[in-house]
Protein backbone atom coordinates (compact mmCIF):
# COMPACT_ATOMS: atom_id res chain seq x y z
CA UNK A 1 0.00 0.00 0.00
CA UNK A 2 1.56 3.38 -0.73
CA UNK A 3 -0.13 5.02 2.59
CA UNK A 4 2.79 6.94 4.70
CA UNK A 5 3.82 5.63 8.10
CA UNK A 6 4.46 8.07 10.59
CA UNK A 7 7.83 9.99 10.27
CA UNK A 8 9.47 12.18 12.50
CA UNK A 9 8.05 15.36 11.24
CA UNK A 10 4.69 14.42 12.08
CA UNK A 11 2.58 15.84 14.65
CA UNK A 12 1.67 13.40 17.36
CA UNK A 13 -1.62 14.05 20.14
CA UNK A 14 -1.21 10.97 22.63
CA UNK A 15 -5.22 11.45 24.02
CA UNK A 16 -5.26 10.02 27.34
CA UNK A 17 -1.80 10.95 28.16
CA UNK A 18 -2.36 11.14 32.06
CA UNK A 19 -2.96 7.58 32.31
CA UNK A 20 -1.05 4.14 32.29
CA UNK A 21 -0.46 2.96 28.36
CA UNK A 22 -0.90 7.18 27.20
CA UNK A 23 1.74 8.11 29.39
CA UNK A 24 4.57 5.55 28.41
CA UNK A 25 3.55 6.34 24.49
CA UNK A 26 4.17 9.35 25.08
CA UNK A 27 8.29 8.83 26.55
CA UNK A 28 8.42 6.33 23.89
CA UNK A 29 7.85 8.57 21.25
CA UNK A 30 9.55 10.75 22.32
CA UNK A 31 12.83 8.20 22.84
CA UNK A 32 12.55 6.80 19.38
CA UNK A 33 12.59 10.48 17.83
CA UNK A 34 8.92 11.68 17.67
CA UNK A 35 9.77 15.88 18.37
CA UNK A 36 6.49 17.02 18.38
CA UNK A 37 4.03 15.30 20.41
CA UNK A 38 1.13 16.66 22.22
CA UNK A 39 -0.96 15.11 25.56
CA UNK A 40 -3.62 15.46 26.57
CA UNK A 41 -5.96 13.96 29.37
CA UNK A 42 -8.51 14.83 31.50
CA UNK A 43 -7.10 14.77 34.87
CA UNK A 44 -5.32 17.85 36.53
CA UNK A 45 -1.19 17.89 35.48
CA UNK A 46 -0.06 16.88 38.95
CA UNK A 47 -2.40 13.68 38.59
CA UNK A 48 -0.74 12.03 35.46
CA UNK A 49 1.57 9.18 35.71
CA UNK A 50 3.95 10.73 33.57
CA UNK A 51 5.95 14.23 32.28
CA UNK A 52 8.17 14.02 29.47
CA UNK A 53 10.06 17.13 28.96
CA UNK A 54 9.30 18.72 25.69
CA UNK A 55 6.18 17.52 25.37
CA UNK A 56 3.29 20.10 25.24
CA UNK A 57 0.57 18.93 27.83
CA UNK A 58 -3.13 20.12 27.73
CA UNK A 59 -5.93 19.42 30.64
CA UNK A 60 -8.90 19.01 27.70
CA UNK A 61 -12.28 17.00 28.64
CA UNK A 62 -12.35 14.99 25.42
CA UNK A 63 -15.93 13.73 25.42
CA UNK A 64 -16.45 17.34 24.46
CA UNK A 65 -16.42 17.78 20.76
CA UNK A 66 -14.74 21.22 20.91
CA UNK A 67 -12.59 19.82 23.31
CA UNK A 68 -11.57 17.29 20.44
CA UNK A 69 -11.21 19.77 17.80
CA UNK A 70 -8.58 21.66 19.91
CA UNK A 71 -6.73 18.72 20.51
CA UNK A 72 -6.60 17.53 17.17
CA UNK A 73 -5.50 21.07 15.99
CA UNK A 74 -2.52 20.86 13.59
CA UNK A 75 -1.99 16.96 14.17
CA UNK A 76 -1.32 14.25 11.84
CA UNK A 77 -1.32 11.24 14.25
CA UNK A 78 -3.85 10.64 17.08
CA UNK A 79 -3.11 7.69 19.66
CA UNK A 80 -6.90 7.33 20.92
CA UNK A 81 -5.89 5.89 24.78
CA UNK A 82 -8.60 7.97 26.80
CA UNK A 83 -11.07 5.97 28.68
CA UNK A 84 -13.25 6.10 31.74
CA UNK A 85 -12.24 2.83 32.18
CA UNK A 86 -10.56 0.12 35.00
CA UNK A 87 -9.99 -3.04 36.39
CA UNK A 88 -12.95 -5.73 36.41
CA UNK A 89 -14.56 -4.08 40.01
CA UNK A 90 -14.53 -0.93 38.25
CA UNK A 91 -16.41 -1.55 34.78
CA UNK A 92 -19.11 -4.43 36.48
CA UNK A 93 -20.17 -1.37 38.64
CA UNK A 94 -20.16 1.33 36.08
CA UNK A 95 -20.99 0.01 32.82
CA UNK A 96 -22.92 3.41 31.90
CA UNK A 97 -19.57 5.59 32.61
CA UNK A 98 -17.60 3.03 30.54
CA UNK A 99 -19.93 3.22 27.66
CA UNK A 100 -19.54 7.21 27.91
CA UNK A 101 -16.27 6.62 26.41
CA UNK A 102 -18.07 6.65 22.70
CA UNK A 103 -18.10 10.51 22.98
CA UNK A 104 -14.64 10.42 23.16
CA UNK A 105 -13.68 8.54 20.30
CA UNK A 106 -16.53 9.34 17.82
CA UNK A 107 -15.29 13.21 18.85
CA UNK A 108 -11.85 12.39 18.02
CA UNK A 109 -12.70 10.90 15.15
CA UNK A 110 -14.78 13.40 13.86
CA UNK A 111 -11.99 16.11 14.40
CA UNK A 112 -9.43 13.66 13.09
CA UNK A 113 -11.68 13.35 9.88
CA UNK A 114 -12.93 17.39 10.00
CA UNK A 115 -8.96 18.16 10.40
CA UNK A 116 -7.24 16.48 7.79
CA UNK A 117 -5.55 14.26 10.42
CA UNK A 118 -3.46 11.15 8.36
CA UNK A 119 -3.61 7.88 10.65
CA UNK A 120 -5.68 7.38 13.96
CA UNK A 121 -5.46 5.07 16.55
CA UNK A 122 -7.66 3.63 18.48
CA UNK A 123 -6.98 1.36 21.81
CA UNK A 124 -9.63 -1.72 21.52
CA UNK A 125 -9.70 -4.78 24.06
CA UNK A 126 -9.63 -8.71 24.77
CA UNK A 127 -13.42 -7.10 26.26
CA UNK A 128 -15.06 -7.16 22.78
CA UNK A 129 -14.74 -10.73 22.57
CA UNK A 130 -18.09 -13.05 23.02
CA UNK A 131 -18.70 -14.30 26.43
CA UNK A 132 -19.73 -17.42 25.63
CA UNK A 133 -16.30 -18.28 24.06
CA UNK A 134 -14.68 -17.78 27.19
CA UNK A 135 -16.76 -19.69 29.95
CA UNK A 136 -13.58 -22.16 30.90
CA UNK A 137 -10.55 -21.82 32.54
CA UNK A 138 -9.09 -24.59 29.98
CA UNK A 139 -9.41 -22.08 26.89
CA UNK A 140 -9.29 -21.76 23.61
CA UNK A 141 -6.98 -18.65 22.54
CA UNK A 142 -9.20 -15.71 20.80
CA UNK A 143 -8.67 -14.97 17.72
CA UNK A 144 -9.92 -11.63 16.07
CA UNK A 145 -13.34 -13.29 13.93
CA UNK A 146 -14.41 -14.42 17.61
CA UNK A 147 -15.75 -10.94 18.44
CA UNK A 148 -18.67 -12.18 16.16
CA UNK A 149 -21.62 -12.80 16.59
CA UNK A 150 -21.29 -10.21 19.29
CA UNK A 151 -21.43 -10.38 22.73
CA UNK A 152 -19.12 -8.85 24.56
CA UNK A 153 -18.58 -7.71 28.10
CA UNK A 154 -21.71 -5.73 29.15
CA UNK A 155 -21.05 -1.61 28.92
CA UNK A 156 -17.46 -1.30 28.54
CA UNK A 157 -16.44 -4.11 25.71
CA UNK A 158 -19.97 -3.31 24.02
CA UNK A 159 -18.51 0.68 23.65
CA UNK A 160 -15.21 -0.98 22.38
CA UNK A 161 -16.82 -2.83 20.00
CA UNK A 162 -18.97 -0.15 18.49
CA UNK A 163 -16.05 2.30 18.40
CA UNK A 164 -13.76 -0.16 16.44
CA UNK A 165 -16.31 0.00 13.82
CA UNK A 166 -16.85 3.45 14.01
CA UNK A 167 -12.76 3.63 12.96
CA UNK A 168 -14.06 1.07 10.57
CA UNK A 169 -16.37 2.94 8.97
CA UNK A 170 -14.79 6.45 9.23
CA UNK A 171 -11.86 4.43 6.87
CA UNK A 172 -14.10 2.94 4.68
CA UNK A 173 -16.53 5.97 4.16
CA UNK A 174 -14.26 9.30 4.60
CA UNK A 175 -10.33 7.56 3.84
CA UNK A 176 -9.59 8.40 7.24
CA UNK A 177 -6.65 5.43 7.86
CA UNK A 178 -7.41 4.02 11.19
CA UNK A 179 -5.62 1.09 13.25
CA UNK A 180 -7.42 -1.09 15.52
CA UNK A 181 -5.83 -2.92 18.95
CA UNK A 182 -7.48 -5.22 20.71
CA UNK A 183 -4.57 -4.89 24.05
CA UNK A 184 -4.77 -7.96 26.26
CA UNK A 185 -4.69 -7.43 30.21
CA UNK A 186 -1.85 -4.84 29.81
CA UNK A 187 0.39 -4.16 33.02
CA UNK A 188 3.49 -2.81 34.24
CA UNK A 189 5.06 0.29 36.52
CA UNK A 190 3.46 3.90 36.28
CA UNK A 191 -0.13 2.71 36.31
CA UNK A 192 -3.17 2.46 38.38
CA UNK A 193 -2.93 -0.04 41.83
CA UNK A 194 -4.88 1.28 43.96
CA UNK A 195 -8.27 3.09 44.43
CA UNK A 196 -10.74 0.83 42.63
CA UNK A 197 -9.56 1.41 38.89
CA UNK A 198 -6.89 -1.24 39.28
CA UNK A 199 -6.30 -4.58 37.41
CA UNK A 200 -5.43 -8.04 38.65
CA UNK A 201 -1.30 -7.94 38.32
CA UNK A 202 -0.98 -4.39 39.92
CA UNK A 203 -3.57 -4.99 42.35
CA UNK A 204 -1.76 -8.67 43.65
CA UNK A 205 1.33 -6.82 44.03
CA UNK A 206 -0.13 -4.27 46.37
CA UNK A 207 -2.20 -6.89 48.30
CA UNK A 208 1.42 -8.58 48.54
CA UNK A 209 3.45 -5.65 49.65
CA UNK A 210 0.73 -4.79 52.01
CA UNK A 211 0.52 -8.12 54.07
CA UNK A 212 4.13 -7.13 53.96
CA UNK A 213 3.72 -3.63 55.83
CA UNK A 214 1.15 -4.23 57.99
CA UNK A 215 2.30 -7.71 59.11
CA UNK A 216 -0.86 -9.81 58.24
CA UNK A 217 0.28 -12.30 56.18
CA UNK A 218 -2.64 -12.91 54.07
CA UNK A 219 -3.82 -12.12 50.61
CA UNK A 220 -7.67 -11.80 49.21
CA UNK A 221 -7.96 -12.99 45.89
CA UNK A 222 -11.22 -12.81 43.78
CA UNK A 223 -12.84 -15.87 42.73
CA UNK A 224 -11.30 -18.75 43.40
CA UNK A 225 -8.35 -17.98 41.93
CA UNK A 226 -8.46 -20.57 38.70
CA UNK A 227 -9.71 -18.01 36.39
CA UNK A 228 -7.04 -18.23 32.98
CA UNK A 229 -5.97 -14.87 31.64
CA UNK A 230 -2.43 -13.58 29.52
CA UNK A 231 -1.22 -10.29 31.02
CA UNK A 232 0.70 -8.02 28.49
CA UNK A 233 3.82 -6.28 29.23
CA UNK A 234 3.62 -2.42 28.96
CA UNK A 235 6.89 -2.50 26.39
CA UNK A 236 5.35 -4.98 24.06
CA UNK A 237 1.99 -3.35 24.37
CA UNK A 238 3.99 0.19 23.23
CA UNK A 239 6.26 -2.40 20.27
CA UNK A 240 2.69 -3.95 19.11
CA UNK A 241 1.10 -0.28 19.04
CA UNK A 242 3.55 1.05 16.89
CA UNK A 243 3.91 -1.70 14.89
CA UNK A 244 0.39 -1.70 13.90
CA UNK A 245 0.13 1.92 13.80
CA UNK A 246 2.59 1.58 10.83
CA UNK A 247 1.68 -1.44 9.00
CA UNK A 248 -1.49 -1.26 6.54
CA UNK A 249 -3.32 -4.07 8.71
CA UNK A 250 -6.89 -2.15 8.76
CA UNK A 251 -8.67 -4.71 10.82
CA UNK A 252 -8.20 -5.21 14.82
CA UNK A 253 -5.68 -7.32 15.63
CA UNK A 254 -4.75 -8.81 19.24
CA UNK A 255 -1.79 -7.02 20.76
CA UNK A 256 -1.63 -9.89 24.14
CA UNK A 257 0.62 -12.68 25.57
CA UNK A 258 -0.23 -15.91 25.20
CA UNK A 259 1.28 -17.07 28.21
CA UNK A 260 -1.88 -18.19 30.01
CA UNK A 261 -1.92 -18.50 33.86
CA UNK A 262 -4.61 -18.99 37.11
CA UNK A 263 -4.84 -16.03 38.90
CA UNK A 264 -3.58 -18.36 41.28
CA UNK A 265 -0.30 -18.99 39.60
CA UNK A 266 -0.44 -15.30 38.95
CA UNK A 267 -0.01 -14.55 42.73
CA UNK A 268 2.56 -17.70 43.35
CA UNK A 269 4.69 -15.24 40.59
CA UNK A 270 4.35 -12.08 42.58
CA UNK A 271 4.82 -14.16 46.00
CA UNK A 272 7.97 -15.44 44.65
CA UNK A 273 9.49 -12.09 43.67
CA UNK A 274 8.64 -10.98 47.31
CA UNK A 275 9.82 -13.93 49.25
CA UNK A 276 6.75 -14.22 51.07
CA UNK A 277 4.06 -16.87 51.66
CA UNK A 278 0.58 -16.03 52.04
CA UNK A 279 -2.38 -17.50 53.30
CA UNK A 280 -4.88 -17.19 50.53
CA UNK A 281 -8.71 -16.28 51.27
CA UNK A 282 -10.90 -16.21 48.41
CA UNK A 283 -13.66 -13.94 48.09
CA UNK A 284 -16.03 -16.09 45.59
CA UNK A 285 -18.71 -13.30 45.03
CA UNK A 286 -16.22 -10.89 44.35
CA UNK A 287 -16.18 -9.41 40.26
CA UNK A 288 -14.39 -11.75 38.05
CA UNK A 289 -15.40 -11.53 34.55
CA UNK A 290 -14.91 -14.32 31.83
CA UNK A 291 -13.58 -17.92 33.48
CA UNK A 292 -11.04 -18.16 31.01
CA UNK A 293 -9.21 -16.06 28.14
CA UNK A 294 -5.79 -16.01 25.97
CA UNK A 295 -4.90 -14.16 22.94
CA UNK A 296 -4.33 -15.98 19.84
CA UNK A 297 -1.49 -14.46 17.83
CA UNK A 298 -1.45 -16.34 14.86
CA UNK A 299 -2.79 -13.26 12.87
CA UNK A 300 -0.26 -10.66 14.64
CA UNK A 301 2.65 -12.69 13.58
CA UNK A 302 1.53 -13.16 10.06
CA UNK A 303 0.99 -9.26 9.77
CA UNK A 304 3.32 -7.88 11.67
CA UNK A 305 6.14 -10.85 12.00
CA UNK A 306 6.06 -10.33 15.42
CA UNK A 307 4.52 -10.98 18.80
CA UNK A 308 4.71 -10.09 22.46
CA UNK A 309 7.04 -12.19 24.25
CA UNK A 310 8.54 -10.60 27.34
CA UNK A 311 7.55 -12.84 30.41
CA UNK A 312 5.16 -12.60 32.96
CA UNK A 313 7.62 -12.82 35.90
CA UNK A 314 10.47 -10.33 34.25
CA UNK A 315 7.41 -7.76 33.81
CA UNK A 316 5.93 -8.50 37.26
CA UNK A 317 9.41 -7.88 39.00
CA UNK A 318 9.84 -4.20 37.69
CA UNK A 319 6.12 -3.59 38.40
CA UNK A 320 6.36 -4.90 41.89
CA UNK A 321 9.61 -2.92 42.23
CA UNK A 322 7.73 0.30 41.22
CA UNK A 323 4.65 -0.58 42.98
CA UNK A 324 6.88 -1.25 46.75
CA UNK A 325 8.33 1.77 45.95
CA UNK A 326 5.23 3.59 45.64
CA UNK A 327 4.19 2.21 48.98
CA UNK A 328 7.59 2.70 50.80
CA UNK A 329 8.08 -0.84 51.50
CA UNK A 330 11.76 -1.11 52.72
CA UNK A 331 14.19 -2.42 50.70
CA UNK A 332 15.19 -4.93 53.44
CA UNK A 333 11.74 -6.02 53.87
CA UNK A 334 12.02 -9.26 52.76
CA UNK A 335 14.88 -9.75 55.49
CA UNK A 336 12.50 -8.68 58.16
CA UNK A 337 9.36 -10.50 56.90
CA UNK A 338 11.90 -14.14 57.15
CA UNK A 339 13.28 -13.15 60.28
CA UNK A 340 10.03 -12.88 61.91
N1 LIG B 1 -4.56 -1.48 30.60
C1 LIG B 1 -5.18 -2.50 30.04
O1 LIG B 1 -5.06 -3.64 30.49
C2 LIG B 1 -6.07 -2.30 28.83
C3 LIG B 1 -6.62 -3.43 28.22
C4 LIG B 1 -7.44 -3.24 27.12
C5 LIG B 1 -7.68 -1.97 26.62
N2 LIG B 1 -7.13 -0.89 27.25
C6 LIG B 1 -7.44 0.44 26.71
O2 LIG B 1 -6.25 1.19 26.55
C7 LIG B 1 -6.50 2.58 26.80
C8 LIG B 1 -5.56 3.08 27.89
O3 LIG B 1 -5.73 2.30 29.08
P1 LIG B 1 -4.90 2.55 30.41
O4 LIG B 1 -4.66 1.24 31.04
O5 LIG B 1 -3.76 3.44 30.10
O6 LIG B 1 -5.99 3.31 31.29
P2 LIG B 1 -5.83 4.61 32.22
O7 LIG B 1 -7.12 4.71 32.97
O8 LIG B 1 -4.56 4.56 32.99
O9 LIG B 1 -5.73 5.78 31.16
C9 LIG B 1 -6.85 6.33 30.51
C10 LIG B 1 -6.72 7.85 30.60
O10 LIG B 1 -7.83 8.43 29.90
C11 LIG B 1 -8.15 9.61 30.61
N3 LIG B 1 -9.51 10.06 30.31
C12 LIG B 1 -10.67 9.51 30.72
N4 LIG B 1 -11.71 10.25 30.29
C13 LIG B 1 -11.17 11.29 29.61
C14 LIG B 1 -11.74 12.42 28.95
N5 LIG B 1 -13.07 12.62 28.93
N6 LIG B 1 -10.91 13.30 28.35
C15 LIG B 1 -9.56 13.11 28.39
N7 LIG B 1 -8.97 12.08 29.00
C16 LIG B 1 -9.77 11.17 29.60
C17 LIG B 1 -8.02 9.22 32.06
O11 LIG B 1 -7.91 10.37 32.91
C18 LIG B 1 -6.78 8.36 32.05
O12 LIG B 1 -5.62 9.09 32.38
C19 LIG B 1 -7.99 2.67 27.18
O13 LIG B 1 -8.74 2.92 26.03
C20 LIG B 1 -8.31 1.27 27.65
O14 LIG B 1 -9.67 0.95 27.52
C21 LIG B 1 -6.33 -1.02 28.34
Amino acid sequence: MTETPIGASDRILVAGAGGFIGGHLVRELTERGFPNVRAVDIKPLDEWYQHVPGVEERVLDLAEKDACFQASQGMDVVFNLAADMGGMGFIEANKARCMLSVLINTHLLMAAQDLGVRRFFFSSSACVYAADKQDSPEVTALSEEDAYPAMPEDGYGWEKLFSERMCRHYREDFGLITRVARYHNVYGPYGTYDGGREKAPAAICRKVIQAQLDGTHAIEIWGDGEQTRSFTYIDDCLEGTLRLMNSDVVEPLNVGSSELVTINQLVDIVESIAGVSLERRYKLDAPQGVRGRNSDNTRILAELGWEPSIGLRTGLEATYAWIAEQMGLPADAKAAVAAR
